[in-house]
This record gives structure tokens, C-alpha cells and sequence, in this order.
């Protein structure tokens, strides 16, 4: 996997620095920017809704915009690296959403094997080297607990794979955007089995459900 910034040397927790700036900026303009993509990230975001059971841990969660879709079965705890995201997710907060934190996902403030259910949408395309933080999704999911994920991805395709290679420029400075990570493979890479991979819109989005071993503890 590419990690541009780790060859120039550059520290995970700098690069966490950078990402807690600029969404620190982008919060007030969020939702704003995000709205012409929203209704194609609907049908993912209502699938991990309804998929959340148990103790669970959103990470990255912005602007609490899965919030909605969370149903009586889930007692949500969401967290965010920027703290001017997490003001914006507090207007959203609905009765399954139990508190709201600022933390960053590789070092997530929670016990070893806590959670039943965690949740990462659109997280790993926004960092260079999303290891760490899947890492830690998987550290603190309980044995048999999910990850549940949605996020971009390149498609196979060529014209496809130019056109997002072309958009990753400019996106990049403003979103952080890094469209390279296969998901699944990082997710089995930190030791989680793949139950589910579906597209969400078109080839580039996907919404991938993995499970944490039965021995894990
Ligand atoms: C593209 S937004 C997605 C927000 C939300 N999950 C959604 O689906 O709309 C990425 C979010 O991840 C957060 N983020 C970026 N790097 C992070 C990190 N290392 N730890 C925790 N959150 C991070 C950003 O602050 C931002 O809110």
C-alpha cells in the first residue's frame, strides 16, 4: 500500500494533527459540501443502521450523519478526531447516540474487546495509513463483534480508475481524500473475516461488514 507521507517521514500523529485542522476548518461547510453525494451514501448508511447492535463505537463519525439510521438495538458511542465536527454531530444526537467524544481512531479511549458493533464510514479514504485505526476497531470489538464499514475504494475499471485518480488531486487538499486502500484486504490484514462487501454506488463505494474471531478476547 502507498503511504507517501510515512516515506517522507512524516509521524502518524502529525499526519493526525493535519487531519484534526483541516476538519476542524471544514465542519461549518460540512454538510454543505457533502450534500450532492449524500443520497448516493443513503442506502450504505441505512444498511449499517440497521446492522449496529449492541455497544457501539462510531469513529470518525463528523457531522453525525449515520445517526439517523440507528435503530433501538444500538446504544451508540460516536467519536471524532476534529472537535468542531463532534459540536455539529451533537445536533443530530437521537436517543441512540449515548454520548459524543473526541478521539482519534488509532488510539481509541476504550477497553480491549468492549465493543459489539464498530463503525467507520469514509474514514480510511481520508488517511494515508489507515492500519493503525483498523488496528484498534479490531482491538476493541468483542469476540464475534463487527466492523462495519463504508468507503471508497478504485474500481477496476480503467476509465474509472483515471477519473478518480484525476479528482483524488484536488480532493486530497481539501478532504485529505486517499482513494488507494482495499478495505476488505486491511481489514483482514488486522485479523477480521469479511462477511459482507456490497456496492453502494457503483464500483466506488462499497459497504464491507467484517467479524472478529470467536477467541478473541
Ligand atoms: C470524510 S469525513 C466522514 C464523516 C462521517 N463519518 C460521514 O460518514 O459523513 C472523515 C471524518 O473522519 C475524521 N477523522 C479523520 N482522521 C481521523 C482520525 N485519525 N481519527 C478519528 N477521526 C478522524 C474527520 O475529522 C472527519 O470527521
Amino acid at each position: 500500500m502507498a503511504d507517501e507521507d510515512s516515506a517522507k517521514g512524516r509521524p502518524a500523529r502529525a499526519r493526525a494533527a493535519g487531519n484534526r485542522r483541516r476538519y476542524a476548518r471544514l465542519a461549518p461547510l460540512y454538510d454543505l459540501l457533502d450534500r450532492p453525494f449524500e443520497r448516493h451514501y443513503r442506502p450504505g448508511r441505512a444498511r449499517i443502521g440497521a446492522a449496529a447492535v449492541g455497544v457501539t463505537l462510531e469513529v470518525g463519525a463528523g457531522t453525525g450523519k449515520n445517526f439517523p439510521y440507528y435503530g433501538s438495538a444500538a446504544r451508540v458511542y460516536a467519536s471524532d478526531l476534529a472537535g468542531p465536527m463532534v459540536l455539529r454531530a451533537r445536533r443530530r444526537q437521537g436517543r441512540p447516540v449515548r454520548a459524543l467524544l473526541i478521539a482519534e481512531a488509532a488510539a481509541l479511549p476504550v477497553r480491549r474487546a468492549s465493543a459489539d458493533t464498530v463503525v467507520a464510514t469514509f474514514v480510511c479514504c481520508v488517511q494515508a495509513d489507515p492500519r493503525p485505526a483498523l488496528a484498534e476497531m479490531a482491538r476493541v470489538l468483542v469476540p464475534g463483534g463487527r466492523a462495519l464499514c463504508l468507503d471508497y475504494t478504485v474500481p477496476s475499471h480503467p476509465m474509472l480508475r483515471l477519473l478518480m485518480r484525476l479528482l483524488q488531486g484536488p480532493l486530497r487538499l481539501l478532504y485529505g481524500i486517499h482513494w488507494e486502500h482495499d478495505v476488505p484486504r486491511l481489514l483482514e490484514a488486522v485479523g477480521l473475516r469479511i462477511r459482507e462487501v456490497r456496492r453502494i454506488w457503483g464500483p466506488a463505494v462499497r459497504y464491507i461488514a467484517a467479524e472478529q474471531s470467536a477467541t478473541h478476547d
